[in-house]
Formats: structure tokens, C-alpha cells, sequence
């Protein structure tokens, strides 16, 4: 099952920086010239002619907007971008998350909280709560605790190094928020092994949930086939999955 349907055809934007934003030690956030009609969870596509295309969670629709983590030669050359340098975008694509009201918790580990504060906004629009659980592995890994904040989510962090909020594993902070009961979907976004652990919470508390996938991705469409991850494609089917047994999506 995958998460919330895309509602708009894919557009090609030639876009302007206006924003660049320092968020972590290794992530900008950059607010452009452009809107797109989208939902959190839908990806884009970024393009730097001669450099390369990499797919991107987007953060916000209206001013759009990224948030880049510094991992490789592409996130590189992002970086060095600045105010009135021009990016290229195509998309939005994929499966988003859905928006409901009730509680919600909203589960980012390291840059995959990158559409999750873009979701809350959503959420408690439609008069849902927000909690957000944040993990990373040091302080300065850890994104977007103050837009949440600011947002008025009730905020749980978790370090592996114990340099903020609880010493350990984002899944320390949510296994015994799911156990107490009271949220009543949960959604999130980070690396697989995050996601699985996630899962199986899920499963055995009876939440509903969804989980937002990476993969290795090239045309985002569903035509190359390198997203491919246990018999899906990722830009196509998800990138948003709900969990076998949950109830979360409007699919
Ligand atoms: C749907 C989706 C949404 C994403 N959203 C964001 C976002 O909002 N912010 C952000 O910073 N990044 C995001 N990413 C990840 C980003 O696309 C990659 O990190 C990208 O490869 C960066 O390019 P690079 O050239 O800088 O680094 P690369 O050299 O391509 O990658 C750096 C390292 O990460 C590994 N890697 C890259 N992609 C994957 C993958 N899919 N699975 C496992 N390992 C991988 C590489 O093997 C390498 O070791 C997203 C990816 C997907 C699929
Ligand atoms: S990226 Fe080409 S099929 Fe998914």
C-alpha cells in the first residue's frame, strides 16, 4: 500500500534562490522564486546542468523549498549555491502522506525530518496535534527542532551521542509514546533501519502509520527501474508506504 495519491502533473521550473538558510552543521534549507502544487511527502527532483539530478523531499510549496543535507558531489555543489543562482526542479511526484485530524506523531531521523515540518503545518490546519520525535546521531545533526517548536508541536529528541535530549535512538522516544497510547497515526520519514524498528512498534501497538523510502533513483517516473525495493518502485508506489497492517493512507 502506498501513502496519499499525487494530486498534480508534473511541472518543469526554472527557479531563483531567495533564501539560503544554515538549519544543522551540514544542512541549508533554500526558499525559492516558485510554488508547486504538492503535498508533504511528494519529492522533486533537483537539476544542476553538468552536474547531476537528485531526487529531494520538498519542504514547503509556497515559497518552494528544500532542505539539503552535504552528503556527496551533488549536495556539494548545492551548497555553494547562494541568492539569485538559478536551480532547476521537475516534479512533484510520488505518494505523499495524508493529512488528517487527531494526533499525530511525526518521527524524523537526521534529514529525513526534511518534510515533516511541511506536514505538521498541514496537519494542524486540518485542527490535528503534532508531536514530533527527532533522533540524530549528534546536536549538530539534528533538524528542524526549533521549526517545530515554533509551530507549537510538542518536541521529543533523541542522540545517539547524548549531546540533546535523551541518549540513544529516536525509537526510544517513541516506543513508549505509542505504548501510553493516545496518537492516534504516526508518520515518518529517515533511514530503512529507523523505519523498520518503527514498524514493527506500529504493528505491535496497533498504530496506524506511514513511512516515507529512500532509493537510488534516476528518471523518478517509474520507467528506469533503480528505485526498485522489494517488488515497488519507490518514486512511483511511495515514496510514502503505509505499514502492511495499517489503515493510515487515503489508498
Ligand atoms: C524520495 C527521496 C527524498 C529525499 N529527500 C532528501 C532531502 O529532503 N534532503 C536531503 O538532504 N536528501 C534527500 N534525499 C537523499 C538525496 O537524494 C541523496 O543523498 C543524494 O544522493 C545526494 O547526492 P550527492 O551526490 O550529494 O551524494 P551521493 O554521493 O549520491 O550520496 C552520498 C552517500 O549516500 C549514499 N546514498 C545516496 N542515496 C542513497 C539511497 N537512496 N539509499 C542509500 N544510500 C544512499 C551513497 O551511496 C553515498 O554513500 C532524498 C532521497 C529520496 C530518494
Ligand atoms: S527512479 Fe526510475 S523507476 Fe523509480
Amino acid at each position: 500500500m502506498s501513502g496519499a495519491p499525487r494530486e498534480a502533473a508534473c511541472q518543469h521550473v526554472a527557479a531563483r534562490i531567495v533564501e539560503k538558510t544554515q538549519e544543522n552543521a551540514r544542512t541549508v534549507m533554500l526558499a525559492l522564486d516558485a510554488a508547486l502544487e504538492c503535498i508533504p511527502g511528494q519529492f522533486a527532483m533537483l537539476w544542476l546542468p553538468g552536474v547531476d539530478e537528485k531526487p529531494f523531499s520538498i519542504a514547503g510549496a509556497d515559497p518552494l523549498s528544500f532542505a539539503i543535507s552535504r552528503v556527496g558531489p551533488f549536495s556539494e555543489r548545492v551548497h555553494a549555491l547562494e541568492p539569485g543562482d538559478r536551480i532547476w526542479i521537475r516534479g512533484p511526484f510520488g505518494a505523499g502522506f495524508s493529512a488528517a485530524p487527531g494526533r499525530a506523531l511525526l518521527v524524523g531521523g537526521g534529514y529525513g525530518a526534511a518534510p515533516l515540518a511541511f506536514l505538521a503545518r498541514a496537519l494542524l490546519a486540518c485542527g490535528g496535534k503534532v508531536d514530533a520525535a527527532l533522533g540524530a546521531r549528534g546536536v549538530g545533526d539534528l533538524l528542524f527542532v526549533k521549526r517545530f517548536r515554533d509551530l507549537g508541536a510538542a518536541v521529543h529528541v533523541a542522540t545517539e551521542d547524548g549531546s540533546a535530549g535523551m541518549r540513544g535512538r529516536v525509537t526510544d522516544v517513541v516506543r513508549p509514546l505509542l505504548r501510553a497510547g493516545g496518537i492516534d497515526r504516526l508518520h515518518a520519514c529517515g533511514p530503512e533501519a529507523m523505519l523498520d524498528a518503527l514498524a514493527s512498534l506500529c504493528t505491535e501497538t496497533g498504530t496506524p502509520a506511514e513511512l516515507s523510502y529512500e532509493a537510488y533513483m534516476r528518471c523518478g517516473v517509474g520507467i528506469c527501474g533503480s528505485c526498485e525495493h522489494n517488488e515497488r518502485l519507490v518514486c512511483r508506489d511511495g515514496p510514502v508506504f503505509t505499514i502492511p497492517t495499517g489503515h493510515a493512507s487515503g489508498s
